[in-house]
Formats: structure tokens, C-alpha cells, sequence
């Protein structure tokens, strides 16, 4: 007998099975053995939310959720924080290798050429109340640039995909950059490509024709930064998404808007907007007692802690934490970030969050910082896509070009009624 296998016994007939154990998991299917009668289904697993299924074998980031790891293609998050920039590390997760000095020139050049938009999209993006929340717009747009490009159908066809990639880190800041100018009433900005990825982001954010406007270097640095720490999260929802709906060859438009679509809500991308709503309704230092009250008796949750991977610190919050004073060096100082801290020193010390292993995510410092920026609380959800558009792409073009994967079909436990006949209303 190899030691690499599992002995099922089945208690209901005696039988034994051997499972092959392959790093660290058995495959499902090998499950489907196990049964009573010869022409049963077969046993299966029963995993809500997947919280203990892989779905695919990855090559693209490491999470060690105990230790607080993340890595992005084996580098460490802490060293791509501190000397890479947001376009190398999309690179980087996208082609597996860190690029030479010609490759980052090309793949740079060649995203800024993709940066503006198709009118046609400029105009759907006018449809929408002044008030529609922009992810809402942002889902809308990335769905209907697959109506631009046909030819993204072909996932198959790496040369096509590649243009695909370009488009989408290309436009996607321009898409919200106008969906926030819409918000405000302002006219767009078009795209500057001779300034950096984020550099353009915020002048296309911000300019209102002032004869001296300059990108701030220290803001456009930490949105840098930001969207790196954003990048990737291996199968986090948005990415599963992603995944799942590109399993049936949907080109990377509407697999995206599927992706973008799953980061909109509060669990997910949409925390970071949450966890500044719950800061305001905190309010004050002196009202955190009561509010913590609040979340044990599971009236509210504590929106920016926790996580279905870190039981430790989220080495990202550390890192925002960090930026927070870079940037509040030159904004005026969040007064919320008093309240924030003072919640995160009580909480880490509370046995109720302790026992539940609950610590800041990605999430809880974020807002902070975007609101210092000065971004509207419904833009934050959209920074956290912008951020994530590599990882998703990556995602994208790991699972078209792997053998094992097809078309994503879970199965169900069925408890509903069986073998009824229709009643004629009158009967009813
Ligand atoms: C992101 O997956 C990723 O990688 C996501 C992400 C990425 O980069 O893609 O990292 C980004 O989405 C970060 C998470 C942002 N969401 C929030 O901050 C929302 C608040 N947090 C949660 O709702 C929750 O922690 C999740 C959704 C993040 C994780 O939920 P799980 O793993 O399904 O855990 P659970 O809901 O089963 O909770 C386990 C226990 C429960 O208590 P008991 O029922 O066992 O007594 O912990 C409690 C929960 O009530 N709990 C919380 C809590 N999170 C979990 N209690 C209070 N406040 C919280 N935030």
C-alpha cells in the first residue's frame, strides 16, 4: 500500500477504498466509488462557499492565511510594495516573470496606447442617473466593451488575448475616472498617456483646466502602491467568478463585468466603502464600547476585519497603514483613522474577535486613505477593481490554457419535493 493514499471505510457495507492523496487534496471525484447499491451516484462533498474545495491549481500567488504570507508569483507583497511599480507587477502576474527593461518599456507603451475609450461607450456612460453608483456603471461598461470587440471571443488565440489585456488595463481607469466625473457633473477628462498609469488616473480625476496642474507625485505613488496591494488574492469571489464564467469560453469582457460584479458586494470589494460607513456612524472614540457591543451581539458586523484565508494580520493592512501617513502628509489628516485605530487596539485585544481570529483585512484601512484623497465613499469598490483587473486577467489566461479545467457545473443536494402532478387551479 503507498503512503500516498487515503483508506475510506465505508461503515454502511465494510467496504474499503483506497483514495491516491496528490498534493494534499483527493480529488472529489474519486469519491464517486463509494456507494451501497452498484447503481448509486456515488458519495460527494458538500462545501458552501468552498470553504475547503480547490477548484484549480494555480502558479500565480501563495497565501499562507496562519503566517500572513502573500506572494505574487513567489515574490514577497512587502518587496513589490516597496520597489515595484502597479504596471511591473501586472507584468509580472500576468507572463510569470519579473519583465527586463525593454518588455516593462513595451508593455507600458503599449497599455497607455489603450487608454481611450470608444465614443460609443463614452456615450452609455452619459446615460446613467447622476447619482448610479459607479460600480454599477463600471459593470455596465465592461460588459458592453465586449459589443467593441468582437474578436475577444477567440480565448483560444494568445496573440487576441493579449490585445484584450492591453484594452482592459488600458481603459479601465478612463471608464472610472468617468463615471466619477459623471457622478460630479463635470465634463471627462480625456486621457493623458504621457503620464503614468496612475498619474493619468488622477489627472483625468481631477483636472479642471488649471493652467499649472500637476499629478501629485506622493498620491499618485500611494494609488500605485494601492492597486499593487490589490493585484491578485488567488480564488478570492470576484476571481472565482471570473473563473467560473469564463470556464464556458465567454470572452474576458463579460467574465469581467461577472468579476466586478462579485467585488461589488459588502463581503468582498465593497467593504472598504462599508468600513467608512461604519466608521462615520461610530463616530467617536467614545462611542467603540457600545459599537463593539453591537457586533457581538451579531447586530452589525465589524466590516474590515476578518477573512476566509488570513487568520493573521493581512500583511496588505500593514502595508496601507503605512501609506495612510504618507499620504495624510499631504492631505489634511482622516480624523476617522483616530476611531479606526483605537477600533483595531480594543478589537485585537477582545477575546470575542481573538477566539475568532478576526484581524484587519485589505479592507479596513483602504477607505481611509481614499477618502484623504478625496474620493467619494462609492469610488472606493472601483479603486479595488482597477487594482484587481491584472489579477483577473492572469486568473483568465491560467484557467483558459489548463487541461484540467472545463466548464464549472458543481453539483447539488437535492431535498425538494419529487413526482408530483399538476393541480388544475380550480383544485388548488
Ligand atoms: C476581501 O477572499 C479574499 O481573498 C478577499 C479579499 C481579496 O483580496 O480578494 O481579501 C478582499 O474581500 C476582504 C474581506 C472584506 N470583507 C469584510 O471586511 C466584511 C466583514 N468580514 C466578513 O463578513 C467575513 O470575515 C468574511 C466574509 C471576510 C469571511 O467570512 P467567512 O470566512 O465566511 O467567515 P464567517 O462569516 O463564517 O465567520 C466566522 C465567524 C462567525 O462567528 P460565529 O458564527 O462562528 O460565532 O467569525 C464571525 C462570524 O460571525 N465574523 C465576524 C466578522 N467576520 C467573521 N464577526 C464580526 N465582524 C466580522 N467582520
Amino acid at each position: 500500500m503507498s503512503n500516498n493514499t487515503l483508506t475510506i471505510t465505508d461503515n454502511r457495507t465494510g467496504q474499503t477504498y483506497e483514495v491516491p492523496i496528490n498534493d494534499e487534496t483527493i480529488k472529489a471525484i474519486d469519491l464517486r466509488q463509494v456507494r451501497v447499491q452498484a447503481d448509486d451516484f456515488g458519495l460527494m462533498t458538500y462545501d458552501p462557499g468552498f470553504t475547503n474545495t480547490a477548484s484549480c491549481k494555480s502558479r500565480i500567488t501563495y497565501i499562507d492565511g496562519d503566517k500572513g504570507i502573500l506572494e505574487y508569483r513567489g515574490y514577497p507583497i512587502e518587496q513589490l510594495a516597496e520597489q515595484s511599480s502597479f504596471l511591473e507587477v501586472a507584468y509580472l502576474l500576468i507572463f510569470g516573470v519579473l519583465p527586463t527593461v525593454d518588455q516593462l518599456a513595451h508593455w507600458e507603451q503599449r497599455i497607455m496606447r489603450h487608454t481611450y475609450i470608444h465614443e460609443n461607450l463614452t456615450d452609455l456612460l452619459k446615460t446613467f442617473r447622476y447619482d448610479a453608483h459607479p460600480m454599477g456603471i463600471l459593470v455596465s461598461a465592461i460588459a458592453a466593451m465586449s459589443t467593441l470587440h468582437p474578436e475577444a471571443k477567440q480565448v483560444h488565440d494568445s496573440e487576441v488575448r493579449l490585445k484584450q489585456i492591453y484594452r482592459i488595463l488600458g481603459k479601465l481607469p478612463t471608464v472610472a475616472a468617468f463615471a466619477y466625473r459623471h457622478r460630479i457633473g463635470r465634463p471627462y477628462n480625456y486621457p493623458d498617456s504621457t503620464l503614468g498609469y496612475a498619474g493619468n488616473f488622477l489627472y483625468m480625476l481631477d483636472f479642471m483646466g488649471q493652467s499649472n496642474y500637476q499629478v501629485n507625485p506622493v498620491l499618485a505613488h500611494a494609488l500605485d502602491v494601492l492597486f499593487i496591494l490589490h493585484a491578485d488574492h488567488e480564488q478570492n469571489c470576484s476571481t472565482s467568478a471570473m473563473r467560473g464564467i469564463a470556464s464556458s469560453e465567454a470572452d474576458p469582457y463579460s467574465s469581467m463585468a461577472g468579476a466586478a460584479a462579485a467585488l461589488y458586494g459588502p463581503l468582498h470589494g465593497g467593504a472598504n466603502e462599508a468600513v467608512l460607513r461604519m466608521l462615520r456612524e461610530i463616530g467617536s472614540v467614545a462611542n467603540i464600547p457600545g459599537f463593539i457591543e453591537r457586533v457581538k451581539k451579531r447586530e452589525v458586523r465589524l466590516m474590515g476585519f476578518g477573512h476566509r484565508v488570513y487568520k493573521n494580520y493581512d500583511p496588505r493592512a500593514r502595508i496601507i497603514k503605512k501609506i495612510a501617513y504618507e499620504v495624510f502628509e499631504v492631505t489634511q489628516k482622516n480624523p476617522l483613522l483616530d476611531i479606526a485605530i483605537e477600533l483595531e487596539r480594543i478589537a485585537l485585544e477582545d477575546d470575542y474577535f481573538i477566539s475568532r481570529k478576526l484581524y484587519p483585512n485589505v479592507d479596513f484601512y483602504s477607505g481611509i486613505i481614499y477618502q484623504a484623497m478625496g474620493f467619494p465613499e462609492d469610488m472606493f469598490p472601483v479603486l479595488f477593481a482597477l487594482g484587481r483587473a491584472p489579477g483577473w486577467l492572469a486568473q483568465w489566461v491560467e484557467m483558459v490554457d489548463d487541461p484540467d479545467q472545463k466548464i464549472s457545473r458543481p453539483r447539488q443536494i437535492y431535498l425538494g419535493e419529487r413526482g408530483r402532478d399538476y393541480v388544475a387551479m380550480e383544485r388548488r
